[in-house]
């Protein structure tokens, strides 16, 4: 993992670098194949006017009294022959394609992959998972527009040139002509080149921007129903997608020009060239055969150019989007192992937060906040909503680093371990667990991937679970849909608890990890918690305070800062902030 990590950070800054140093790597004999069986292939294009001619001029000068069979067979022959091996390269070049992109694609999507789980906290908070996945989507398009179309279009640009310079050794003057529109057509293309990027980013832009609401409307569904604002969705889209369809108008205008423009020079072209072989021929200056060949060169000449310009701008807009899509992934990351960083090794799970400060962005969450948590204590969490409790545990997870201070876990520092192995060290059951859409079995045992089935099924009957999951219809192999939305809150949460009671780490930090439970089922869990905490550090938060009542210490905190610590009986005498807090929920819904 160490060295993907690595790999990772020592990334290319463009994404053309990017493909030829990850992409490409390993497939360079594929690549090369391909464009060796490409640049057979595409001789067809010289060879075939010139077959033209052969033909001609064999039937025009064959000798009076020959059998015309006979003496046209060698040809015939040799022309099936440059026929068949035409098409056997064709095949290899298919089989060359078919053989790379799947690989290019998986190679990408494996980096990226790797990538984005070894990003910081701060890089998801900002990003949207289908936004992330379209992204990688364009990085990989990216490959196509470059390894088949630019490929093809500066093999089809030297047939051009070979084409033009064999006219020229036919018949100068119609070569001249040839030239000289060539010169033209590119040049014409060269001055629309920024019109053509610009529009094209600019549609790609907001077809991103499109997606990105798009995709934030769909995770919404839940409040779009919730507050009947199908209608509020559909008028909120509607100026996103009129600007993405003006600018797609737009481009796609300018697009059009570039290629109708000189279609016209072409056509007029074509009367110039006929006007010049009948000329010619008529003073005996160009045979039969150099008509049927001037005219096959044109008609060649003029098709890949027009495959050409319609390639041109969709690998422009296809390489702008890969561009974009590479420097909006390839952050750098935030959050780093040190290069030195050695494997935490807990002992005794003593906790210290000393002196830390910690903004977000502006403001300062926690402020020179200092807390130590003994080997073995219990300590509950306590404050009101947004008081900083929840950014105070992601900070000993190091989804952050702090600004000031520093944390501490016997003794070490968390920034000169890796996080791979604090984490290990630490079972977390977050604020708002998620799951995958895979079976119970995997979402429990992804707390601990060797645990046998006896294991998960011992922890899901500790964490409360059992019952519910033998009355889903597939039991331990039902999946629990996207992000867990087949499960309630409740038995959501409780999988997380059983993923920490799989996960055997010396210390436990539990983020309100009991908020969606009725009190029976907590009560159920609660023993089972204090089994569980049996000689590992805890650090419990919780709104409901009659979960923390036995726990050896409960700090209470406001505005990042500590403001009461003893345990519940100590800080009820005291009669400050958590007196106050406990009074409320007794009168409330928490009267025992
Ligand atoms: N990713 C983030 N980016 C910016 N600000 C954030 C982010 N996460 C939290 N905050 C801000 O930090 C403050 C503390 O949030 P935190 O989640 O730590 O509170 P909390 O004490 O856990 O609250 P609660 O009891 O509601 O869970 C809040 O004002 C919140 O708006
Ligand atoms: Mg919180």
């Amino acid at each position: 993992m160490k060295q993907k990590q690595a790999a990772v950070m020592n990334a290319p800054k463009t994404v053309l670098g990017f493909y030829v140093k990850y992409v490409c790597h390993g497939l360079w004999w594929l690549f090369a194949a391909l464009v060796f069986c490409r640049f057979i292939v595409s001789l067809d294009s010289v060879f075939w006017p010139m077959l033209q001619r052969w033909v001609v001029g064999m039937l025009e000068n064959a000798p009076a009294g020959v059998n015309l069979m006979k003496w046209c067979m060698p040809t015939i022959l040799l022309i099936t022959g440059i026929s068949l091996t035409m098409s056997t390269f064709a095949a290899l070049r298919n089989w060359a394609m078919d053989a790379f992109r799947p690989r290019a694609e998986n190679k990408i999507s494996e980096f990226f992959t790797d990538y984005v789980h070894s990003q910081s906290m701060s890089f998801w908070t900002q990003r949207m998972a289908g936004q992330i996945q379209s992204r990688i989507n364009d990085i990989a398009n990216g490959v196509d527009a470059i390894v088949f179309d630019v490929v093809n279009i500066f093999l089809r640009f030297i047939m051009i040139i070979v084409n033009s310079l064999a006219l020229l050794t036919v018949n100068r003057y119609i070569a001249i002509v040839f030239i000289c529109v060539f010169i033209f057509r590119a040049a014409f293309m060269w001055k629309l080149r920024n019109p053509i990027k610009n529009t094209s980013k600019a549609t790609a832009d907001a077809k991103s921007k499109l997606v990105g609401k798009l995709v934030d409307s769909f995770s919404n569904a839940t409040s779009v129903k919730l507050f009947a604002g199908a209608q509020r969705e559909h008028d909120y889209l509607v100026p996103i997608r009129k600007d993405w369809f003006n600018k797609k108008f737009r481009s796609q205008f300018i697009q059009r020009i570039s290629m109708a423009v000189p279609n016209f020079v072409w056509d007029v072209t074509l009367g110039v060239t006929l006007v010049l072989c009948v000329y010619m021929y008529s003073h005996s200056t160009m045979s039969l055969a150099d008509i049927v060949y001037s005219v096959s060169v044109y008609t060649m000449v003029v098709g890949m150019i027009g495959g050409m310009m319609d390639a041109i701008p969709s690998i422009i807009d296809r390489l702008s989007a890969a561009s974009k899509a590479y420097a909006d992934l390839m952050v750098p990351i935030s959050v780093q192992d040190k290069p030195d960083a050695t494997d935490l090794i807990v002992k005794h799970g003593k906790i210290e937060f000393k002196n830390i400060s910690f903004k977000y962005r502006h403001k300062y969450i926690l402020r020179d906040f200092s807390l130590t948590v003994k080997p073995g204590e219990r300590v509950g969490l306590v404050g009101v909503s947004g008081a900083g409790k929840s950014t105070l545990v992601h900070l000993l997870m190091r989804f952050y680093d702090v600004n000031h201070g520093a944390i501490l876990i016997d003794g070490k520092d968390i920034r000169d371990v890796t996080q791979s192995s604090l984490r290990e060290n630490i079972s977390f059951i977050p604020q708002e667990a998620t799951m995958f859409n895979r079976t119970i079995r995997e979402n429990i045992a992804y707390g601990n991937p060797d645990a046998t089935d006896a294991q998960v099924k011992r922890a899901a009957i500790r964490s409360s679970a059992h019952a519910f999951i033998m009355a889903t219809d597939k039991k331990y192999d039902s999946f629990v849909g996207d992000r867990g939305i087949k499960l309630s809150g409740g038995q959501r949460q409780r999988i997380a608890i059983a993923r920490a009671f799989l996960k055997r780490s010396p210390i436990l930090v539990l983020d309100e990890a009991t908020s969606a439970l009725d009190s029976e089922t907590e009560v159920a869990i609660q023993k089972s918690f204090s089994e569980l905490s049996q000689n590992r550090t805890t650090i419990a938060i919780a709104h409901r305070l009659s979960t923390l009542r036995n726990m050896d210490r409960i700090v209470v905190m406001e505005h990042g800062k500590i403001v009461e610590s003893g345990t519940h009986n100590s800080l009820l005498r005291k009669k400050g902030v958590y007196a106050r807090l406990w009074n409320m929920q007794s009168g409330g819904f928490l009267q025992e």
